[in-house]
């Protein structure tokens, strides 16, 4: 099942610490974005790639697209305050299609499998994302003490990809502008248009990178990949 993917790439990384957007950082010798658009690019079913950057980044990433080969690519959108925005800005530019994948450019592990059953679900059903079952004890606490422990079973960490039927998230996105609305993902804009979304199991190792610690987790995962 063939998809357009969309990946937010206009943060500035402020949690990273780092002096530029935590995305140029790099990874063995190449910048973390580049590793998230070589899966999209490997993958047969991806048709198309668009990128939301910012102004000021887009002529340097679109040097490295280039050198790269990343045939895929065949466009920008401006991004946005938020990364909503930014999302929102890109659903707007691309030409219609079945489904569309949003996935954060800072997650460079993301496993073509989950993909694939993503764009399957997303296909069948209109929306679906990835998540993980949560591992730790999760407890709600008021001022320094708990008040509740939460019963873990149905709790999952939410991800991306999110994958959701062209029509579906276009409307989604806009209804939530209109309405003033910000989410933090894709999948909230669509729930309260009382849709369902479906939860397909992803991998632990499809961490966003988001602080430094994330730069070690990072280069252990690139290592056991070359083993
Ligand atoms: N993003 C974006 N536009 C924004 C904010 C974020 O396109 N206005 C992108 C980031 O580049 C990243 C993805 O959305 O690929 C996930 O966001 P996040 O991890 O929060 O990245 P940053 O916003 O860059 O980091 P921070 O929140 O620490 O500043
Ligand atoms: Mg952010």
């Amino acid at each position: 099942m063939n998809y357009t993917v969309v990946l937010p790439a206009a943060g500035s990384g402020k949690r990273m610490k780092a002096d530029k957007n935590k995305l140029l950082l790099e990874l063995s010798g190449k910048p973390i974005f580049l590793y998230t658009l070589e899966v999209f690019q490997r993958d047969p079913n991806c048709d198309a790639i668009w990128l939301a950057v910012k102004e000021q980044e887009r002529e340097l990433i679109e040097g490295y697209v280039s050198r790269h080969n990343i045939t895929k690519v065949q466009g920008y959108a401006a991004g946005g305050t938020e990364r909503q925005d930014s999302v929102r800005a890109c659903l707007e530019a691309i030409p219609p299609c079945g489904v569309v994948l949003v996935h954060d450019a800072a997650r460079p592990f993301i496993d073509k499998e989950v993909i694939e059953r993503l764009v399957e679900t997303a296909q069948a059903s209109g929306a679906a994302i990835a998540g993980v079952p949560v591992k730790d004890t999760i407890k709600k606490a008021e001022n320094g003490v708990i008040s509740e422990t939460v019963d873990r079973n149905q709790l999952w960490m939410i991800q991306t990809p999110q994958a959701f039927r062209y029509s579906l998230i276009l409307k989604a996105a806009q209804a939530a502008h209109n309405d003033g609305f910000m989410g933090t993902d894709e999948a909230m804009l669509v729930e309260r248009l009382n849709y369902p979304v479906a939860i397909v199991e992803s991998t632990y190792e499809n961490i966003k990178m988001t602080t430094p610690d994330d730069l070690i987790y990072g280069r252990a995962i690139l290592e056991s990949r070359l083993q």
